[in-house]
């Protein structure tokens, strides 16, 4: 049985209502049984306690949108893009997605899994307690299958709730070059059987140089009978058509949206379509960010992500990726605050998580910081004190705060 008792917290978001100020939070046993006013607080005995000293407390950031289950890097590709060859460009030559294929199906079940397990450990110690991990560096059935397995096991071995996607479909392997429609057969009729038990959702890069919407359509039609819902890789480079797809399928997610126009935020808005943003990928490749705030104006559901990967985002920080979004993109900081922790656990459909409230899960962040405003504010600096994962402290760094 675990009792945690947090007091003397300067500022506590819940993502219900305004902050609450002086505040306490109370896990018993992975759940949150009370969060308010510290002077209301009920009979405090037997708990872990912790007294935050003035700093904040919000919840555990849920990162939406990664692929890190990967062999190798692609350092030398980063500088030939910073040297002005484009993303499409080094793909279209055999780099980019593939170069990460080669290396992962050459790599271990166990470099795969130590490789992705350090990168999930920087996550925690940054503060995400929930992290969607998406396969697509196999693309033959078996190297899918031990991928999705990796990502299954860390949420098995790390204090992180781990969700699964299937992105058979990222881009098409050298042994199907000239046969894209054998491809996408083999994605539905030998893959999909192949992982169902092992994701929850499944994905498609709709892009050109990937998949067409007709193709994508065929892909998330088998998905579906097998119970897996859609996510879409959408109008990232150029505008694909992904989001049109994404709110026609009713999918619960359409990622990326650089090139999204607000006929496209329109239609997600209607299908209730959560709009998962990924600054750190439009960064790296130096194109203009997603029009977050024309999608939050719109209505759309935001949610923010690492997009973590070896070619366009090898990020693991959600604290860097809030501070893109609102430098970058305009969103407010408690805007990307929330999209950083309650819009990604809608994406997911986690109605207990990204939100502190009684019968809610305590995942939760300790900032070394008064308000959460510091962590866009100081992207440099990792400003998580504590990492909370059902009330347990996963992770901790050493304190600088001070009154
Ligand atoms: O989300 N767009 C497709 N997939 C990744 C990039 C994958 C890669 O370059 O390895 C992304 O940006
Ligand atoms: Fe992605």
């Amino acid at each position: 049985m675990s009792d945690l008792l947090l007091t003397g917290i300067g500022e506590l978001t819940t993502n219900i209502g305004d902050p609450i100020p002086h505040a306490a939070v109370r896990v018993t046993d992975g759940m949150v049984v009370y969060a308010g006013p510290e002077m209301d607080t009920p009979e405090q005995g037997g708990a872990n306690h912790i007294d935050c000293q003035g700093r904040a407390v919000l919840p555990g950031f849920v990162d939406a949108h990664t692929h890190l289950v990967f062999g190798g890097d692609r350092a030398d590709e980063f500088a030939l893009k910073m040297g002005g060859a484009g993303y499409q460009e080094i793909a279209a030559s055999g780099g980019g997605i593939l170069s990460t294929v080669r290396a992962t199906r050459t790599a271990t079940e166990e470099q795969l899994f130590e490789s992705a397990a350090r990168r999930v450990r920087t996550m925690i110690g940054s503060g995400t307690t929930t992290v969607e991990i998406k396969s697509g560096y196999g693309l033959d059935t078996a190297t899918e299958v031990l991928l999705l397995r990796v990502a299954k096991r860390i949420g098995e071995e790390l204090p992180v709730t781990v969700k699964t996607t299937f992105l058979g479909a990222h881009t098409v392997p050298p042994e199907y070059s000239g046969d894209r429609a054998g491809y996408v057969d083999l994605v539905i009729e030998e893959m999909l059987p192949a992982i169902a038990h092992l994701a929850d959702y499944c994905d498609v890069f709709v892009e050109e140089g990937a998949f067409s919407v007709a193709e994508a359509g065929r892909i998330f039609e088998a998905a579906k009978k097998h119970g897996l819902a859609a996510r879409v890789h959408a109008d990232q480079l150029t505008r694909s058509g992904g989001a049109v797809l994404a709110a026609d399928i009713g999918a619960v997610s359409a990622d990326h949206l650089d090139h999204a126009t607000e006929a496209d935020a329109e239609s997600l808005g209607r299908a209730g379509v959560v709009a998962v943003l990924v600054p750190g990928a439009s960064y790296n490749l130096r194109s203009s960010q997603a029009p977050g705030r024309m999608l939050l104006d719109r209505g759309v559901t935001i949610a923010l992500a690492t997009d973590c990967n070896p070619g366009t985002s090898y990020f693991e920080s959600m604290g860097l990726v809030m501070s893109l979004a609102v430098v970058q993109m305009g969103l407010t900081p408690e805007q990307a605050i929330f999209a950083a922790t309650r819009g990604g656990a809608r994406s997911l459909g986690l109605d207990d998580r990204g939100v502190i409230a009684p019968g809610s899960a305590g995942d939760l962040v300790v900032l070394d910081a008064p308000v959460p405003a510091h962590i866009p504010y100081r992207p440099a600096t990792n400003l998580i004190w504590k990492t909370v994962k059902e009330g347990v402290v996963v992770a901790s760094q050493a304190a600088s705060f001070g009154r």
